[in-house]
């Protein structure tokens, strides 16, 4: 998987809303995800975190404002569409064909992305390989262990390399050592393939430790942006989100 980096350095939204209903589950929210580069978004449930991810990979319509991959608008591109630009995602909840082995769940993806069954599996495997997780090819998704499965998720949205990968929650559930692995494989995904990397974690100390770039959403707003320092001195974040845990994350 070489890296190359693409006309489409750069994905944003610009001041995006989403309703459902009456609820304002996203108000004005502009963010931008730059090639190579590891972004945080963290924020209390309910902030609206994958509701952002939604919009950002076309499983949401955004009510009023852009959507911007390079100079192109796709906030009404569908979720197929983005994903053949360059945009591929992990959900909360694993999601993998449980009827599927390992290199299947990934080859799926790859003919569904138009590449012939052959050549999808051989870059399944490149896949699996540079994840060190080739020994799990064979083995059906049904049965996986839980990290496992996450690992699965992530080889699968790196198939065919796309540009920006959206992580909705990697780590949840992980042990502290796992956690510390995925945070080298995130840091390994923008450095050697150039892809840039939106992580969602409620694992404060995770997402500090990896992201250059931090959003911090609360009640659907972005109530603070910036480098760790700025995180860690913010009122506004530590009276949303961190709050007890800020001394700890510190
Ligand atoms: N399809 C929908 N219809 C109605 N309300 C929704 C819908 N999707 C999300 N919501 C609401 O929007 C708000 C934001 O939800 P979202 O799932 O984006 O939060 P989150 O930050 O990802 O939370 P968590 O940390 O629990 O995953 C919540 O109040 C949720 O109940
Ligand atoms: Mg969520």
């Amino acid at each position: 998987m070489p890296v190359s980096f693409s006309d489409n350095a750069k994905l944003e939204t610009r001041g995006v809303s989403v309703t459902f209903g009456g609820f304002n589950a996203l108000t004005d929210v502009s963010m931008s995800l730059s090639a190579g580069s590891v972004v945080g978004l963290i924020g209390p449930n309910g902030a609206g975190k994958t509701t952002l991810v939604n919009v950002l990979t076309g499983f949401q319509s955004p009510s009023s404002g852009e959507v911007l991959l390079g100079t192109e608008a796709v906030g009404a591109h569908s979720p197929f569409a983005l994903r053949r630009l360059g945009i591929a995602r992990t959900f909360q909840a694993g999601r993998l064909f449980t009827g599927l082995d390992v290199l299947d769940n990934l080859a799926v993806t790859g003919t569904g992305l138009g590449h012939s069954r052959r050549a999808a599996e051989e870059e399944a495997r490149s896949v699996l390989d540079w994840m060190d997780i080739r020994h799990l090819s064979d083995l059906p998704a049904s049965g996986l262990p839980y990290t496992d499965e996450r690992r699965v998720g992530i080889a699968r949205a790196l198939m065919y390399r796309p540009d920006f990968l959206l992580l909705d929650e990697p780590a949840a559930g992980m042990s502290e050592i796992e956690a510390e692995e995925l945070s080298q494989l995130i840091a390994r995904i923008a450095s050697e393939l150039g892809i840039g990397v939106l992580l969602i974690e409620h694992n404060v100390g995770l997402v500090l430790g990896v992201c250059e770039q931090v959003y911090v959403l609360d009640a659907g707003q972005i109530i603070e942006q910036g480098d760790r320092a700025t995180i860690l001195a913010s009122q506004a974040v530590r009276d949303a989100y961190l709050g007890a845990s800020h001394e700890e994350a510190a």
